[in-house]
């Protein structure tokens, strides 16, 4: 192997939105060296593993994928390489008694991994690469294509990192302080992807809501106002917004352009004030039972959905009655619920981690429980209505069938007589389960997207 041009890659991905959308980049970058994608890791020289440390689970992850890796390596060569949140969070520790392990890259590097890769081509033998310096070249990152997978809705990275700190959370170690990209960027990006055919764009970030455009100072309800004015995709959705930081003009911007989905994910992590305390999360439960009347005075049918996080450090049991009570009162149309996990470096893993395992399993058991009777009700409601639903693929077992999304964000499985992936389609709800939606299309609205022959790259 000399250099790139023979060199065959596979990118296994774990965490959230931001890690699919930063293995996309990856793709892009090794791409532009002349690497090739590959169709599993058996046919890979060089294996990238995107990783997650949000949660204890979400770490070990990494370990148990990593055993398999090494097995293979034994049998032929093969790079390694660790990038994402756990990379970042260890550094070097990581290829610490796992020589096994060639390049540790973290989010800020993925422009430097064909620098890093190239010696090892070169000589044939690997020389081990820590990349986790902290500085995010956003105009460097511009000049490299962006490889998606997904040819109907696209990622759009407009900040990353986080100054919140909230008192359980790793995040702030990993992704580091708020940085935000540029709105030239943003919206060249979005142009991109609008003469390519993308139908939605999600724009993502730790915290959307404080986007401040370095050059001029432009805030978060003009970007969504300046991307809905480029003709194309119809919808448009962002991701992660705070409480404690969401804001009324938000509500405005979003009420008033109709390409702003009716759909919010707002994490409330706990019903209980004194825990939000606690947590550092920096609002009451009655600030955040003010957001959620202020978007539904604004958006009556807004779909609104959260995070849960039971058995924080000193939860009670009643304290743990008001997250139930919350999501009684609230109704979210989808939660995601998770039990603590004490992560390094975060406030809280200086606090006992005293909600035994047992309490921690029943109160998760519980809130699913009841979140899944709300979901049943709420679907129940849409039996016999029509609804938009994006088509954004097609199931392997029936030819007929699609998947796609409501503008709520719910799954809806529908049979249509023609394509309907990149198509807006008006489906009849006939049936539903807990987590998702059933129907006919009733008829296509949009032209037929027209498929690139490969994977859409933009720049
Ligand atoms: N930036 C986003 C995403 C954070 S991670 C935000 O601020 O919401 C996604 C979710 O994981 C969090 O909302 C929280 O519910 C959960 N989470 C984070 N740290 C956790 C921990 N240590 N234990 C259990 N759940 C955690
Ligand atoms: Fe983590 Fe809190 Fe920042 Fe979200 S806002 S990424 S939960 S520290
Ligand atoms: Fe996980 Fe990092 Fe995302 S910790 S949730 S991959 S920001």
């Amino acid at each position: 192997m000399a250099d790139l041009t023979s060199l065959a890659y596979y990118i296994e991905t774990f965490g959230c939105q931001m890690n699919e959308n930063d293995s996309e980049r990856i793709a892009g970058v090794l791409d532009a060296a002349g690497a090739r994608r590959a169709a599993s890791v058996e046919e890979s020289g060089l294996v990238v593993v995107n990783t997650c440390a949000v949660r204890g689970k979400s770490e070990e992850k990494l370990y148990s994928y990593l055993g398999r890796l090494r097995t293979l390596k034994r049998k032929r060569g093969l790079i390694i390489a660790v990038a994402g949140c756990v990379a970042q969070l260890h550094r070097d520790g990581l290829i610490d008694g796992r020589p096994f392990v060639d390049i540790v890259v973290g989010p800020d590097n993925y422009q430097r991994l064909p620098e890093a890769l190239a010696p090892s081509l070169a000589q044939g033998r690997v020389f081990a690469r820590v990349l986790t310096s902290r500085s995010r070249n956003w105009d460097e990152e511009a000049r490299r294509p962006v490889l998606r997978e997904n040819r109907v809705s696209a990622y759009v990275t407009i900040m990353e990192g986080c100054d919140n700190f909230c008192a359980y959370c790793v995040v702030p170690f990993t992704r580091g302080r708020e940085k935000f990209r540029p709105l030239r960027a943003v919206l060249e990006e979005v142009e991109a992807l609008a003469q390519a055919g993308y139908r939605e764009i999600q724009f993502l970030g730790q915290n959307v809501n404080i986007y401040r455009d370095p050059a001029t100072g432009t805030r978060f309800p003009d970007l969504l106002e300046r991307a809905a004015a480029v003709p194309g995709p119809e919808w448009i959705r962002f991701i992660t917004s705070h409480p404690r930081t969401f804001d009324p003009e938000t509500v405005r911007a979003m009420a008033r352009s109709p390409k702003v989905c009716r759909q919010l994910h707002l994490p409330l992590q706990a019903g209980s004030t004194a825990v939000l305390g606690r947590m550092k999360r920096g609002y009451t439960r009655d600030e955040y039972f003010e957001k959620i009347h202020l978007l539904r005075a604004a958006m009556p049918d807004i779909h609104l959905s959260t995070d849960i996080i039971v058995g924080f450090p000193g939860e009670t049991e009643e304290e743990f009655r008001e997250t139930l009570s919350a999501l009684s009162e609230i109704r979210f149309s989808n939660i995601f619920s998770f039990r603590y996990s004490p992560r390094p470096r975060t406030a809280a893993a200086k606090l006992p981690d005293d909600v035994p395992l047992d309490v921690k399993r029943r109160r998760l058991i519980e809130v699913q429980a009841l979140q899944k009777t709300i979901q049943v009700e709420l679907h129940g409601t849409f039996v016999g209505r029509t609804i938009r639903v994006l088509g954004t693929g097609r199931s392997r077992k029936d030819e007929a069938v699609y998947s796609g999304r409501s503008e709520g964000y719910q799954v809806v499985n529908f049979r249509a007589p023609d394509d309907a992936v990149g198509r807006f389609v008006r489906v009849r709800i006939t049936g539903y389960g807990p987590y998702s939606l059933r129907g006919d299309a009733l008829a296509f609205e949009a032209p037929r997207l027209v498929a690139p022959p490969r994977p859409a790259a933009l720049g």
